[in-house]
């Protein structure tokens, strides 16, 4: 039995059948508003049930709650709020209880809202609470800052999914996720979040898990991220490369993930480990810093957080990583808690120092990086210089 989904059942709002073709018509003549791929995305992740038990948009009750206690008002663990902004001008055109249509950025209605709540928000104690800091250089508090602070919560019904263009084929909803990881009789799966390029750590605590479970699911994200993150488009090639070079085809599923990176750490690290459990995984793999940026969190608080919750409350047990490494002197990857070896023996290289090397079209070195991966991400940098 893979895992259950959290909340007990797997959230399903997409519209099909006539019952979309009708709705879509009357959709047209609703109130609508336009909403960022981003929210987009979070559009698509509470319709196929990965934000399971989240049917729509926070309403006040549940956000104020989410944001002081990284519970639901009905108790249940959620350690990021899932919210909607909208701008004041917008607002004032409907109630509570009114429709509203949500049309993407090409302008095409995707959704409808049943708004149950609008509120004005404290930008302030949501940033502190939910990063930790009000500093604008932080990405997630700058986003928070950009929106709106008047908040629209409802339910969402999905009409229309958006073009997933080169993602297309590693676009696994949770619902059918469940049903492979059954299919291959996997009970105990693990579940990898990465907005990165796979580099030995990561290769090396995904295996050491690997070994102890049936299955790995692969699952990078894929949505919106911080401009100097590799983009998603790039990492993709690579994470097929890897896959074909160095992972066995029967023991991993690899699938995207399709929200957005909040970088909100440790509150981030629960929040990813709820949503690997709704796509079936029994566990998560949490290393150092883990959805970290900068040094806004401790390189272990991820791990900590956790400890808040009861096992039972979370229905996915967290997998700990300490902050891995090649180490020359043992030959192989390691960690503090396995090799006795100084820090000089030791291969690290800091993500913006990786990308510095990638766009100047300098190689990593191996201990670091498998090459198929480093000549994948090469080529795609270059090409997107090329066509900036
Ligand atoms: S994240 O923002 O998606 O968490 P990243 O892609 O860097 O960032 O990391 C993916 C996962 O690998 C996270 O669980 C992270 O903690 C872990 N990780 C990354 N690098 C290391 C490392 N050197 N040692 C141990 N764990 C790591």
């Amino acid at each position: 039995m893979v895992s259950s989904p959290h909340g007990g059942v797997l959230i399903d709002r997409l519209c099909r059948g006539q019952k979309r073709k009708e709705w879509l018509k009357e959709a047209e003549s609703l109130p609508s508003w336009r909403i960022s791929d981003r929210l987009l995305s979070d559009v698509e992740c509470i319709a196929t049930g990965v934000y399971s038990p989240l049917q729509g948009f926070l309403g006040e009750e549940d956000y104020l709650s989410v944001r002081d206690r990284m519970r639901l008002a009905d108790g249940t663990v959620w350690s990021l709020p899932v919210t909607l902004p909208v701008e004041e001008n917008e607002a004032r055109r409907v109630r509570e209880g009114d429709q509203v249509a949500l049309r993407g950025p090409d302008g095409r209605v995707y959704a409808v809202l049943e708004v149950t709540s609008l509120y004005q928000v404290d930008r302030q104690r949501e940033a502190e609470a939910v990063f930790g800091t009000q500093d604008l250089k932080h990405p997630g508090v700058a986003r928070l800052f950009e929106d709106s602070p008047i908040y629209a919560g409802g339910t969402v019904w999905m009409m229309r999914v958006p073009d997933h263009g080169p993602f297309t084929g590693d676009w696994i909803e949770p619902s059918q996720t469940r049903k492979i990881f059954e299919q291959r009789g996997w009970k105990r799966v693990v579940g990898f979040q990465t907005r990165n390029p796979v580099h030995r750590a990561h290769e090396y605590i995904q295996k050491s898990a690997l070994e102890t479970v049936d299955g790995l699911f692969f699952n990078p994200l894929v949505g919106e991220t911080k401009k100097d993150d590799i983009p998603a488009e790039i990492r993709l090639e690579s994470y097929r490369t890897i896959l074909h070079h160095y992972y066995p085809r029967e023991r991993v599923l690899f699938g995207v993930y399709p929200a957005a990176m909040r970088y909100a750490g440790p509150r981030e690290a629960v929040f990813h480990a709820l949503v690997r459990k709704n796509y079936g995984c029994t566990h998560f793999i949490v290393g150092r810093d883990h959805a970290g940026v900068g040094d806004y969190y401790g390189t272990y608080d991820a791990h900590r957080i956790f400890s808040r919750f009861k096992d039972e409350e979370l229905g996915i047990t967290p997998l700990f990583f300490e902050h891995s490494f090649y180490c020359r002197s043992c030959g192989g990857m390691a960690s503090r808690k396995t090799c006795p070896h100084p820090p000089e023996d030791h291969v690290t290289l800091s993500g913006t120092r990786v990308r510095e090397m990638l766009k100047k079209g300098e190689t990593p070195p191996p201990e670091f990086s498998r090459p198929e991966v480093i000549r994948v991400l090469i080529r795609g940098l270059k090409d997107q210089q090329t066509c900036q």
